[in-house]
């Protein structure tokens, strides 16, 4: 379906962003809202350069500079060619179209104009109109269209008996129970050249139930010069916009179907109910788990298990790890074959070496693990560097923080720490070290030494049997 990105360099996708979304009952402007992982605005975009348009320009009114600052940042790299115009007041999509156009590139030959808040559209949706104006060498204007079950609210594409296309008429504009009924409307992708939009926008009238410069008049306008306007019927499914949050839910399950397809096809197995955002990569052979959530740049290897309830937000994750049931990593490393949860920790910049065992209970932040390092149980271990094959026992906690700084416990390779330890940082365990049982250690520990800091313990012989007589004396004495 889709045309050769060559085929569309000198084409601009202008993409209507300035509204403010009143329905979302939010500060935040509506192409901003989270859709998968990334902003509304981000899919129409990335379907404007995907169906290879020379040039963005996103319209932009209604919180302007953080719609500006989020394109900067997703897209700033393609060397300008994503831009944005902006419209100062929403007087409606006509009079954003024409404030786009002035910063259209004077080579561009024509241009494709969609709404900023219909994201499941997708290149080959728009590359459709944009060829079919090339097609039809006579209409100056091409545009999709849909038939839908209920096309209340929308715009409908009316025509003559022959079948041409005469008008777009807004659903408040309409006057009889014939137009009302019509059910094909428009979704609002547009192709025209540049000359003839610039020509039928700077004669637009606001002469409309809402008082608006209406896009869409570019068709009546087309058909009173005696021109042709060239109808794509197109897929309804992917057309609809977001005009509040309940729309932006239903749309989001069906962007997140849409992932776990693809994810399928590649060789993943993800079972109902994981959720996956748009940004996350998984190797073949992986099993992505019912519960698990996987955000932001997740990226995982091959034959990886996810296990049920995982979380995991900028993770990379090495082949062949296995995540037990409700482990949650966040900005963090975990390296082939690692073994971590169920229950486990990971807060950021925890770097977890291949073939290490993270067990349940176990809080990582900023620590390093090193090749086979272990730490099976309940432990916190913060600001640490663990050296290969070190063991870490249950209720070890690195004491990182006086109240003033943190500071790092250093362990060496083939160090074990014994259960209930804790080590006061900055402290550095050598090398083969030992550290007893339930020891706090204060001072470094040299390799391969012993450190072990505890009472010393007694037996005293028989002294349960005359402990738990004098016990038993009180307790009935008190019961009197
Ligand atoms: C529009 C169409 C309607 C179509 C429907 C499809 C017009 C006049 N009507 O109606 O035929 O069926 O979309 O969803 O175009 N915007 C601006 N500046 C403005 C006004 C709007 O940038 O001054 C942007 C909005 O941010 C939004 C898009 O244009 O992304 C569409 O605006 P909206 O008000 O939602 O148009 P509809 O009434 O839905
Ligand atoms: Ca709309």
């Amino acid at each position: 379906m889709s045309t050769t990105p060559a085929s569309l360099a000198t084409t601009t996708a202008l993409i209507l962003a300035a509204g403010q979304g009143t329905r979302m009952k939010s500060a935040v402007p509506k192409v901003l809202h989270p859709m998968c992982g990334r902003p509304l605005l981000h899919y129409p975009v990335r379907a404007a350069l995907e169906a290879g348009c020379g040039e963005v320009v996103v319209v932009v009114g209604h919180g302007r500079e953080l719609v500006a600052g989020y394109l900067a940042k997703a897209f700033g790299d393609l060397g300008g060619r994503v831009k944005t115009a902006v419209q100062e007041q929403q007087r409606g999509t006509g009079d954003a179209a024409r404030a786009g156009l002035s910063a259209v590139a004077a080579t561009a030959e024509r241009v494709l104009i969609f709404y900023g808040d219909v994201p499941l559209l997708e290149a080959s949706d728009v590359a459709a109109v944009a060829r079919r104006l090339d097609l039809d060498r006579d209409a100056p204007v091409a545009m999709a269209t849909c038939v839908v079950p209920d096309p209340f609210g929308y715009g409908r594409v009316l025509r003559d008996a022959a079948g041409n296309i005469l008008e777009i008429r807004e659903h408040k504009d309409l006057k009889t129970d014939a137009e009302r009924a019509v059910a094909e409307m428009n979704p609002g992708v547009y192709a025209a050249s540049v000359a003839f939009l610039r020509d039928a926008l700077e004669k637009l009238t606001p002469n409309n139930a809402q008082g608006e410069y209406y896009l869409t008049d570019i068709v009546s306008f087309a058909v009173k010069q005696g021109k042709k306007v060239a109808g794509v019927l197109s897929r309804a499914n992917v057309m609809e916009g977001v005009n509040d949050r309940h729309q932006l839910a239903t749309l989001e399950d069906e962007m997140a179907a849409r992932i776990v397809e693809r994810l399928r096809k590649s060789g993943v197995t993800v079972r109902t109910g994981a959720r996956i955002e748009d940004g996350v990569e998984i190797g073949p052979e992986s099993v992505i788990e019912t519960g698990v959530v996987l955000r932001g740049a997740t990226r995982i290897g091959k034959a990886v298990v996810v296990d049920v309830g995982c979380v995991l937000t900028n993770v990379k994750v090495g082949d062949g790890v296995f995540l037990k049931p409700y482990s949650i990593a966040t900005d963090s490393t975990i390296e082939q074959k690692a073994q971590i949860g169920p229950f486990s920790h990971l807060r950021p910049e925890s770097h977890i070496g291949e073939d290490a065992h993270v067990g349940n209970f176990v809080e990582t932040k900023k620590t390093r693990m090193d090749k086979g390092a272990k730490a099976n149980h309940l432990a916190y271990l913060g600001d640490g560097i663990i050296g290969a094959g070190a063991n870490v026992g249950a209720g070890t906690i690195f004491c990182n923080y006086d109240g003033f700084q943190k500071h790092t416990t250093t362990i060496g390779a083939g160090a074990f720490i014994g259960s209930d330890s804790q080590l006061v940082a900055p402290v550095t365990i050598g090398d083969g070290a030992y550290v007893a049982t339930g020891t706090t250690v204060t001072r470094d520990v040299p390799p391969n030494a012993l450190a072990i800091a505890r009472v010393k313990q007694e037996n005293k012989d028989d002294y349960a049997i005359k402990l738990k007589a004098r016990m038993k004396a009180a307790k009935d004495a008190a019961k009197k």
